[in-house]
């Protein structure tokens, strides 16, 4: 698949790396150096390159938009049109300090995120897992017992694509339901970032559902 990376800071590079380490086209966009951006696509080890976010738009089959919650009508407008596109999102929608979520209970950053780009298909995922454990659930993704990464969307064939993606790098996608569920699944990224950032034992987390037989 060709994937734009909209926003490549701790998210966007590490998703992007490891999209293009098995074997999608890549371009990393919206960082505030071009120079960040041109490293990030040499060292990535496959088919990427450095663009602006309309050149990651372009021809993409699915943009993963990784930008701080302030970031994001920035970045859209620097995309151009996204109708039709598949957009996954990791963006949490957190304040300026990431005290809290700014949306929540009623609505969520996904379904915002919809309102403002109504002719994308939206699909939330990867938000719920600290970006220090990407490259360790990598490593592991030919052992048992993979970790979940919960996901959601209203467009089946969006959430078709997300899934390959949350596969790719190791993960077991776990299918929430509707966009609506971004209201709980935002907060439980919240309750990740607590256990990752808040308490000992590092970032290095992710977590896994067990269904039991009946
Ligand atoms: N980090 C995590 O573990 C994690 C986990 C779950 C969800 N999330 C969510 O994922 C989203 C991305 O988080 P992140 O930690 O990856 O953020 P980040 O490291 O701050 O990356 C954001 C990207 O946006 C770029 N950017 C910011 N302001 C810009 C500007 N004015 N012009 C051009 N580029 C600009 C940054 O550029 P530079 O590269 O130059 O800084 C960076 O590449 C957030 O919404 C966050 O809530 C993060």
């Amino acid at each position: 698949m060709r994937i734009g990376i909209l926003g490549s800071g701790l998210m966007g590079a590490k998703l992007g790396t490891l999209f293009a380490r098995v074997g999608h086209d890549v371009v990393f966009s919206y960082a505030r150096s071009e120079r960040k951006l041109k490293r990030l696509a040499r060292e990535a080890m496959g088919n990427a390159k450095a663009g602006t976010p309309g050149d990651a738009a372009r021809d993409a089959d699915a943009l993963l938009l990784a930008v701080h919650w302030s970031r994001v009508d920035d970045v859209l407008s620097q995309a151009g049109d996204l109708s039709g596109k598949v957009i996954v999102t990791c963006s949490l929608p957190m304040s300026a300090d990431d005290g809290r979520l700014v949306i929540a209970h009623t609505s969520s950053g996904a379904e915002a995120l919809a309102k403002k780009v109504r002719k994308a298909r939206i699909v939330s995922a990867f938000g719920t897992v600290p970006s220090e454990v990407l490259f360790d659930v990598f490593a592991a993704r030919r052992k048992t017992n993979r970790p979940s990464l919960v996901y959601c969307g209203d467009d089946q064939s969006a959430k078709d694509v997300a899934a390959k993606l949350i596969r790719d790098v190791g993960f077991d996608p776990v299918d929430a339901g509707p966009l609506r569920i971004a209201r709980y699944l935002e907060p439980f990224a919240l309750l990740v970032g607590q256990l990752a950032y808040g308490t000992e034992g590092g970032p290095e987390l992710a977590y896994r559902f067990l269904r039991f037989a009946r």
